[in-house]
């Protein structure tokens, strides 16, 4: 049976990319973050403040970036992959797919390291201060959700918490590394770590399928009818360090929850969410999920079909 990993000796960025160096003086005109993805960057407030500080809240909303995808990868996708591969999942895994999952384990913990290596270059080439970062508030809220809408299961709601994130096509990925703005090193990194994570998309698509294959029909309806509330709640934006980035600026409280509030609308937040999981929706109805009463429902009341 060929799989997504097959290769993964030659191909993986963690075998084969060379370590990214940003050089010390940051490309002239050229962004160190896509200022079209920052959504609060254009704010009458925002712009006020001028240039060099326009400068460091691009910067730090890189920093978070990075921080987040360096927490994410090590705290949610292998928590669940570890998981996989180890033989504790609950499910008949075959060997292939444990050693696969091995396999992106490796890259994800590759991509937290180089995550953290490019913040520090960044610091080291810009001097902009790296803010502290908490990534255990998203993390409580993620498995609250989880615990709420599937009490008593926490195991397959981290399994399904990572097929939700593996199969999600986010802007940034996707865009980042065409981006000619963009300084060539940063796009060189999300470049690197988009091209392992469209294997990494190709396996969790096969490893959903199994999966729904093996549960019974009692917990297929339960999950189905929790997916849309885990896809959708999973998507919200993390703004602690939006906030915290605006008061380093110079906002005052007022100004930051205003601008937070006229940037994140309900709609926005839920346009983003439906691009960013139209693939994940349709790995969900290929597998049949959306044929499971009530779920039709349940994923147009979320905005996602
Ligand atoms: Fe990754
Ligand atoms: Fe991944």
């Amino acid at each position: 049976m060929k799989s997504p990993m097959d290769h993964w000796y030659e191909k993986a960025g963690v075998r084969r990319d060379p370590r990214r160096v940003i050089a010390r003086d940051l490309e002239a005109g050229k962004t160190l973050f896509p200022e079209a993805l920052i959504p609060y960057l254009d704010h009458p407030l925002v712009r006020a403040l001028g240039p060099d500080e326009r400068f460091r809240i691009v910067t730090r909303h890189l920093y978070q970036y990075l921080h987040f995808t360096m927490h994410f990868e090590t705290s949610v996708v292998n928590r669940a992959t570890e998981r996989i591969a180890n033989g504790s999942s609950g499910l008949g895994v075959r060997p292939p797919m444990r050693l696969d999952a091995y396999k992106i384990y490796c890259d994800e913990a590759y991509h937290a390291l180089y995550s953290l290596d490019a913040i520090e270059q960044v610091r080291g080439a810009t001097g902009v201060d790296v803010p502290a970062y908490d990534f255990a508030p998203f993390l409580k809220q993620l498995d609250g959700i989880g615990a709420q809408v599937m009490p008593g299961e926490p195991v397959l709601t981290q399994l399904l918490q990572v097929v939700v994130f593996e199969t999600l096509v986010t802007s940034i990925l996707k865009d980042i590394p065409k981006d000619p703005q963009v300084v060539d090193t940063v796009r060189e990194i999300v470049g690197d770590h988009a091209e392992d994570e469209g294997r990494h998309h190709a396996y969790f698509s096969g490893f959903f399928k199994e999966l729904w294959t093996d549960l019974d029909p009692g917990m297929r309806e339960r999950s189905a009818r929790c997916l849309p509330a885990l896809v959708s709640r999973s998507l919200a934006p993390d703004l602690a360090p939006v906030r915290t980035s605006l008061r380093l600026a110079g906002l005052g409280e007022d100004a930051v929850e205003q601008v937070v509030a006229d940037a994140y609308t309900a709609g926005r937040v839920r346009r983003h969410t439906h691009d960013s999981a139209r693939h994940t929706v349709r790995l969900f109805a290929s597998a049949g999920v959306l044929d499971v009463p009530g779920a039709d429902e349940a994923f147009a009341a979320a905005g996602l079909v």
